[in-house]
């Protein structure tokens, strides 16, 4: 049995992904009818503004990851990837990285996008839900890999820079039915967040690159 917090699961929803998470054999799944299914979703948000109703629609990607159980055919995978990276905006002034300090507020901020929360709150992007960054910090989840040493692992390389950048705005863009929201292109990350964010990962000062 796979269980979730909620503040993860709550980051799945807000991104839009898709729980698909499998606690019996393939075999022994009942026959749930899906419209059925899609009905009771859709009459869980009847009190919420026509934004929110719209992120319980799965789009193209979404759907195709679900009705394959997240197994896609080399072709299939393509198509999704080709279609998520047309989506990605790259700074526009060229720099990747921002400010590492700031950037692990961004990763360790799960707020955002909650009915309670006051108008205008900063979304954070939650990573530390999922990844190990920092090895000093003790908290995180394992659904991701650990990112400690991340930066360093890679020699601070400027082309990995930029696919961990492509990877954080849309992680669908690189893997085609990931786990991890798509940042960026849903709109819960700003391009400076990803930014400092990224520093965060790359910086050389940043805690995730010392031992
Ligand atoms: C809901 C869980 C989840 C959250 C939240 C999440 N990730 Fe991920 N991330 C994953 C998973 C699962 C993978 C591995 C599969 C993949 O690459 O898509 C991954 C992979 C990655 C990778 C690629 C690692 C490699 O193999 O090189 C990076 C970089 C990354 N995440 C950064 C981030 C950052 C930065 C944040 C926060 C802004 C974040 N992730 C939030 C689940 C998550």
């Amino acid at each position: 049995m796979v269980s979730f917090s909620s503040k993860l699961i709550r980051t799945l929803l807000v991104c839009g992904i898709a729980l698909t998470v499998t606690s019996v054999d393939a075999q022994d799944r009942p026959p749930v009818d899906p419209a059925k299914v899609d009905a009771l979703i859709d009459g869980m948000f009847t009190r919420v503004s026509p934004e929110w109703r719209a992120r319980a629609v799965l789009d193209d990607t979404q759907r195709t990851c679900t009705d394959r159980r997240n197994q896609v055919s080399g072709a299939e995978a393509e198509a999704i990837q080709a279609r998520e990276r047309a989506s990605v905006v790259l700074p526009p002034d060229g720099n990747f990285l921002g400010d590492w300090r700031k950037g692990f507020q961004v990763a360790n901020n799960g707020r955002g996008f909650q009915f309670s929360d006051p108008a205008g709150t900063v979304a954070g992007g939650n990573c530390y839900a999922c990844h190990q960054m920092s090895p000093k910090e003790v908290s995180f989840g394992t659904l991701g890999p650990s990112l400690a040493g991340y930066g360093r692992e890679r020699n601070y390389d400027p082309e990995l820079i930029r696919d961990a950048y492509i990877k954080i705005f849309n992680a669908q863009a690189a893997v085609a039915c990931s786990n991890m929201p798509r940042f960026g292109s849903s709109k819960v990350l700003t391009i400076e967040q990803i930014k400092d964010v990224l520093a965060y990962l790359f910086d050389r000062q940043s805690p995730v690159n010392q031992p």
